[in-house]
């Protein structure tokens, strides 16, 4: 096994066309944060990089629809996303856009490189051209009927109904979205990259990974092995918005959203570290890891690596650790239909309420196959786990604190049931980092919420408020014991809920601690005083729920 010194992970940059919603949350960023936060916790070096995606299609659309300019659209977006994702505590080391002036610079030496190596074949190849709208038509401003599924509404791109990539000339009955009318074919240049050269070294880039989620060697090996194998693929397009492609005889284009978007990551590590970026993409004893759902597999696997390659100095991603989707309600989240829950006025409704958002999207996250986001599941999860489990635990623990000793914390017992109640911290906790070493996050979640029932057994086995008139001395060191025990339950929650992980460890005056903190030892002094109880999870009643699913209803 190679040994690492620094992890770069990178979370997939959402197009800043819309706001985010819990699908965004599930698919990348929240399992990205718990992975980054349980690294930092470990004490290791880690960078964690985003920005909003602002070039493509997904931008000219939406400002087409609304009649603005893309600016408008991508300034808007940006300021939203950023701030819905830091109000749910994701938290980047910095959270960049790839319109800036210096992304344009990175994006654009990146691509000269790779044009003065010779890497891409300029080919002049048939383009459909909208002869009303007096322009090329990118692949996104096509539609037509899938050859593999026959759906009607297949992009020129991909077909969403049955997820096949698709060349637009590869649609029955093409038509332009920007006029209807039926597009022509012209010539024009553009520039290549030979991934059908280039498949021998990816094919064996991705072979030396046999580790990556089953969902992402699938896709991978299913790209290789396809009938026709890898097909060279623009890097660049006819279109006004994007980086301008800075070679002579490429004047009106711009460089493929795809080749420029995951150089993003890279002028995102720039801006954050200045002249000591390098370290992050080009060291040998660093890993790249990036978090991004199933729609991106192909273009972090496949053709990001091979742009990586073609360049030579850089590192190629170690590990993509993708989700596949979320639904809602036994339905495809859409943003078109409004059949989403957005993490914006999920706050309004539910204010001071991420972490059970947060523990919910975590316990029912697509790691392996789609899954769904229902709200009776959200309250269930709130109620039952989050509230009487973790919640109660806290609560419990105190109040006899403060009804007993005043908030003055007491020492540790030293009966074999208090010993293994601190075992259990360090057994659990390894637990968790096993799961999160692999991209487990749920399994990582359960074991933690397994620390927190063990507590509640050893509160409901000890029974302190009994002792206490029996037994002073015990009941001092059942609560000196749990005490320290919540403390430690704070540490083990922190990645997934760091809210309500904050929140403990301010009652009981104690500054962030390491994953090593979590090993049975004191972590809260006796003799300090502890502060009030106060609630960490309040009930989620039934009339929030139906409230949720009659919006539901109501917008679609
Ligand atoms: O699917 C998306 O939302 C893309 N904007 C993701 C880009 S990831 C990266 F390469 F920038
Ligand atoms: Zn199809």
């Amino acid at each position: 096994m190679k040994s690492y010194n620094r992890t770069t992970v990178t979370a997939a940059l959402p197009y800043a066309n819309g706001p985010i919603h819990i699908g965004h949350l599930a698919g990348c960023y929240l399992p990205a944060d718990i992975y980054v936060r349980y690294l930092r916790m470990r004490g290791k070096e880690v960078a964690f990089v985003c920005g909003s995606d602002e070039h493509g299609m997904a931008i000219t659309m939406k400002a087409r629809k609304e009649n603005v300019t893309p600016t408008v659209i991508v300034d808007r977006y940006n300021a939203m996303m950023q701030e819905a994702l830091s109000d749910f505590g994701v938290s980047f080391d910095i959270y960049s856009r790839t319109s800036s002036p210096k992304h344009a610079d990175v994006a654009s030496s990146f691509f000269k490189k790779l044009d003065e190596k010779g890497t891409f074949e300029v080919r002049e190849t048939d383009q459909y051209y909208d002869p009303v709208a007096q322009q090329f038509l990118a692949d996104r401003y096509i539609t037509g009927t899938c050859p593999k599924c026959k759906s009607e509404n297949a992009y020129g791109d991909q077909c969403e109904q049955c997820g096949a990539t698709l060349s637009p000339m590869d649609l029955i009955n093409p038509k332009s979205t920007l006029s209807d009318a039926a597009p022509e074919i012209r010539k024009t240049k553009n520039w290549f990259l030979p991934l059908d050269k280039l498949a021998p070294k990816i094919r064996s880039y991705i072979e030396s990974h046999p580790n990556w989620k089953p969902n992402v060697l699938g896709q991978c090996k299913s790209w290789l092995d396809s009938g026709d194998g890898l097909q060279p693929r623009s890097m660049t397009r006819d279109l006004d918005w994007g980086v301008s492609v800075p070679i002579a005889g490429a004047e009106g284009k711009v460089l493929y959203v795809w080749f420029d978007a995951p150089l993003g990551y890279i002028t995102a590590t720039q801006e954050l570290f200045g002249d000591q970026w390098e370290k992050w993409w080009k060291a040998d004893d660093t890993r790249l890891v990036h978090f991004i759902g199933k729609d991106n597999i192909v273009f972090h696997s496949i053709i990001f690596p091979a742009i990586l390659m073609e360049h030579g100095d850089y590192i190629l991603p170690e590990d993509i650790p993708a989700n596949e989707f979320l639904n809602l309600e036994g339905e495809k989240l859409s943003t078109s239909k409004n059949w989403a829950v957005w993490l914006h006025e999920y706050l309004e409704d539910f204010p001071g309420k991420q972490d059970a958002l947060r523990y919910t999207l975590c316990a029912t996250m697509p790691e392996a196959k789609d899954n769904d986001f229902t709200w009776s599941d959200f309250q269930l999860r709130n109620n039952s786990e989050l509230a009487s489990i973790l919640g109660n635990l806290v609560n419990r623990v105190m109040v006899l604190n403060n009804k007993y000793y005043q908030g003055v914390v007491q020492e540790l017992g030293k009966s074999s049931t208090d010993a293994d109640l601190l075992n259990s911290i360090v057994i659990q906790r390894d637990k968790v980092s096993h799961s999160l070493d692999a991209y487990r996050f749920r399994e990582g979640l359960s074991e933690a919420m397994n620390l927190a029932r063990i507590g509640n057994k050893y509160l409901a086995d000890e029974e302190p408020w009994k002792k206490i008139k029996t037994d002073p001395q015990r009941t001092s060191e059942i609560m000196g014991t749990v005490t320290q025990f919540i403390a430690a339950l704070s540490g083990i929650f922190d990645p997934f809920i760091p809210f309500s992980a904050e929140k403990i460890r301010s009652m009981l005056g104690i500054s962030p601690l390491l994953w090593s903190d979590l090993n049975g030892k004191v972590l809260v002094m006796p003799g300090s005083k502890v502060g009030e109880a106060k609630l960490l999870f309040e009930k989620i009643e039934d009339h929030e729920v139906e409230t949720q699913k009659a919006k539901l209803k109501k917008t679609s």
